[in-house]
């Protein structure tokens, strides 16, 4: 590197450096309204590797991507950099423009000079331009020093396995078998059909109609009293044991369902209810079966149903138990006219769709149901006769008494939650409940390519969501398994066997097991990676103490080369000016939150400190303290760290393992006299452009004032 932060001609990283195209978007008046975009091709064609530099007025319309297949053609082009809007938005259609003309789509960069330099800096043009000629500094230096990503393809099976009969898994279980695939049902009960949904409205007529269809399909196996008991392989060729009875079967499925839906809490044995006066809303439900089945009248008279546990429950779930508390309180009144029935709750929930739950309600009513509302300080006292409440209109107590109390109990996942979670690899929330893969950015799916989760192993839901999700996720299912092979151009972690110790350190943080480590010569255990499940989230790179580890497009060179470039031209300005400038801010941002709401607050243009260089990551796990401390000794007054909110990684716990190095980071730095204030890591929203321009300005802020120049 010279002295001006940029390569020397006659460097080595001049020689390596790949045929580079340089295209600058104009956007219209977008971005050429405030940058002078020839002055930042002019630049661009001096950087080393730059055989080609153009302005473009849209190089993402039609006739642009032509112009820059031809670009690629014409000049040989082994990497191509996109000055323009944000990557999220095209850098997609440039890749597979590029891969068209015969360009390994790794090889295209986007930089974001439109929502990150033209919209928010609009009022300091010459601010404006020093950060777009830093951002292609740095677009161009990442290209010339990173690895391209190679397609893994992997052989496939286009069958599935699905875990649990309720009514999600035998919905899914018979859509693909229609649609041609074959699918192995396990149960670990007797008998198909579950338990979470059968007092739900509607639930048990479709789980009894897709019994009558689903164990005479032949595209369907059906294992009862099974379990799965192990798992091995990725994506598309996954290994899997079951245990059935006393012996294990093992068979190889493309994807794997999990449909094991939830169950009610039992009723808490310490109070010592009499068990057949006070019932669970399941126990119920079976009660009113029996009656309606044999036509006997309901013998009860007097019937009081709870719509909320008394505790409220850690996990409630009012809004299904509302809706069957009511209808219950109908068909008792169907079933015994004369019956007297109340319900009592705090509150009435219902998913979407509130008509339904408002015109139940209302039947009830005119069938002589009562309703009464209890406040959450003072819960309904059950006694051995009588149910007691304060009216919360008048304060006064009120005695009801009971041969029959209904309560309704928090759902809970199944007792084999765990072990499947910890099989399959699936995160799970605090209460034990399969989490979405991102349930922000990606609605409805609940886990990757793969491996899927529906309905209520992942929350309580009700008939109408399990249905929703169980099509859903059939539709998803089809397109994947009409794949001849699986083939992923994602980063992929990739070892240096030659350099491994052996140490584990990666297989330890790898969210997806995608690390192992294998005997070689019988001697040393090297790790390996399985390049379908890895989704390079980089965590296994920052851990590892020999590098021996790289994610293509995120190499440590790649990352530190940017860093290098960050403030190439606001430097060399500076300097002519004595030195002085505000505080300079490297950001690493998670593409998936600080970065996105980077994006969000240029298009809001809402604008915010100019000296500061946004490098773009692709999760927090992959923040290298090394990279870190190399920024602040080299170019950065401070470094900002944004990250996903804790429960929203994309990758599972990246950024908590990141708030945990950086925590570390912070402690290094004070023992060496370097003031810690200098690193900040912030959880964004990728929503949240006002919150990202609110951090970076109170830490330029901070930075200004309390900055310690060590
Ligand atoms: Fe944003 Fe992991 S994806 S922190």
């Amino acid at each position: 590197m010279g002295a001006d932060g940029k390569p020397h001609k006659n460097s080595p990283e001049l020689d390596a450096s790949p045929r580079t195209g340089v295209l600058v978007c104009e956007c219209g008046d977008e971005i050429a309204g405030v940058l002078d975009t020839n002055a930042l091709c002019a630049a661009a064609a001096e950087l080393p590797g730059v055989v080609h530099a153009s302005c473009e007025a849209y190089p993402c319309s039609k006739d642009g991507l032509l112009r820059m297949q031809q670009a690629i053609e014409e000049n040989k082009l082994e990497r191509l950099l996109v000055a323009g809007c944000t990557p999220r938005l095209v850098e997609k259609h440039f890749r597979e423009a590029a891969l068209s003309a015969g360009l390994n789509p790794g090889g295209v960069e986007v930089v974001d000079i439109r929502e990150h330099c033209a919209y928010v800096h609009a009022d300091e043009p010459d601010a404006a331009m020093q950060k777009a000629a830093d951002l292609i500094v740095m677009g161009v230096s990442r290209l010339a020093t990173t690895s391209l990503p190679f397609p893994h393809t992997h052989a496939f099976v286009n069958s599935a396995l699905i875990i649990g009969s309720g009514l999600s898994g035998l919905t899914v279980a018979n859509s693909l078998a229609s649609a041609g695939h074959h699918v192995t049902l396990i149960e670990s009960a007797q008998e198909l059909g579950g338990t979470s949904q059968t007092f739900q409205e509607n639930a048990k007529d479709l789980i009894d109609g897709l019994i009558g269809i689903v164990p005479n399909h032949p595209g369907i196996d059906i294992l009862l009293d099974s379990r799965l008991a192990q798992v091995a392989g990725p994506p598309g060729f996954y290994e899997v044991s079951i245990k059935s009875r006393e012996q294990t079967k093992t068979i190889t499925v493309g994807a794997i369902v999990v449909a094991t839906g939830a169950k009610p809490l039992p009723l808490d044995s310490s109070r010592h209810f009499d068990p057949s006066c006070v019932v669970t809303q399941a126990h119920f439900a079976h009660d009113l079966t029996g009656a309606a089945t044999a036509g006997s009248d309901l013998t009860m008279q007097d019937v009081v149903l709870i719509l909320s546990s008394e505790d409220g429950g850690e996990y409630c779930y009012s809004h299904l138990s509302s809706l069957t508390g009511v209808r219950q309180a109908i068909q008792v009144k169907q079933l015994n006219p004369a019956a007297n029935v109340t319900v009592l709750f705090r509150e009435l929930y219902s998913t979407g769709d509130n008509q339904h739950l408002e015109e139940k309600v209302q039947q009830a009513k005119e069938l002589g149901v009562t309703f009464f509302r209890f406040r959450t300080e003072t819960p309904p006292l059950i006694s051995e006769k009588t149910v007691d409440i304060d009216d919360p209109l008048t304060g006064q107590p009120v005695r009801l008494l009971y041969d029959r109390v209904v309560l309704a109990m928090p759902l809970v996942p199944q007792d084999n939650a765990d072990t499947l979670a910890a099989l399959l690899g699936l995160h799970q929330d605090k209460h034990g409940f399969m989490i979405e893969a991102r349930p922000r950015l990606l609605p409805g799916r609940y886990c990757d390519t793969g491996i899927y989760v529906v309905g209520s192993a992942h929350q309580p839901v009700d008939t109408t969501d399990v249905l929703l999700q169980a099509y859903m996720t059939s539709s998803r299912l089809q397109r994947y398994l009409n794949q001849d092979s699986l083939s992923t151009g994602a980063p992929v972690a990739e070892i240096a066997q030659e350099a491994c110790t052996g140490c584990g350190n990666c297989v330890q943080v790898c969210p997806v097991n995608a690390i192992q480590l294998i005997q070689k010569d019988g001697i040393l255990s090297l790790a390996e990676v399985e390049s379908l499940l890895c989704t390079g989230c980089g965590n296994c790179a920052v851990v590892c103490p020999v590098n021996a580890i790289r994610i293509p497009g995120w190499d440590d060179l790649a990352i530190v080369s940017q860093i290098n470039a960050a403030f190439t031209s606001s430097r060399t300005k500076d300097d002519a000016e004595g030195g002085v400038h505000p505080p300079r801010i490297l950001a690493f941002a998670c593409e998936w939150s600080a970065y996105a709401s980077a994006d969000l607050a240029g298009t809001l243009r809402i604008p915010y400190p100019s000296d500061v260089r946004i490098l773009r990551m692709n999760c927090s796990a992959r923040f290298d303290p090394q990279h870190i401390l190399w920024a602040l000794l080299n170019n950065a007054d401070g470094v900002l760290l944004g990250a996903c909110h804790p429960g929203e990684c994309h990758y599972g716990t990246g950024n908590l393992y990141a708030d945990e190095r950086v925590k570390v980071l912070k402690q290094q730095l004070a023992d060496y006299g370097l003031d810690p204030r200098r690193v900040r890591l912030e959880f964004l929203a990728g929503d949240d452009g006002e919150g990202f321009v609110e951090t970076i300005t109170s830490f330029r802020d901070d930075l200004r004032k309390k900055m310690v120049k060590t």
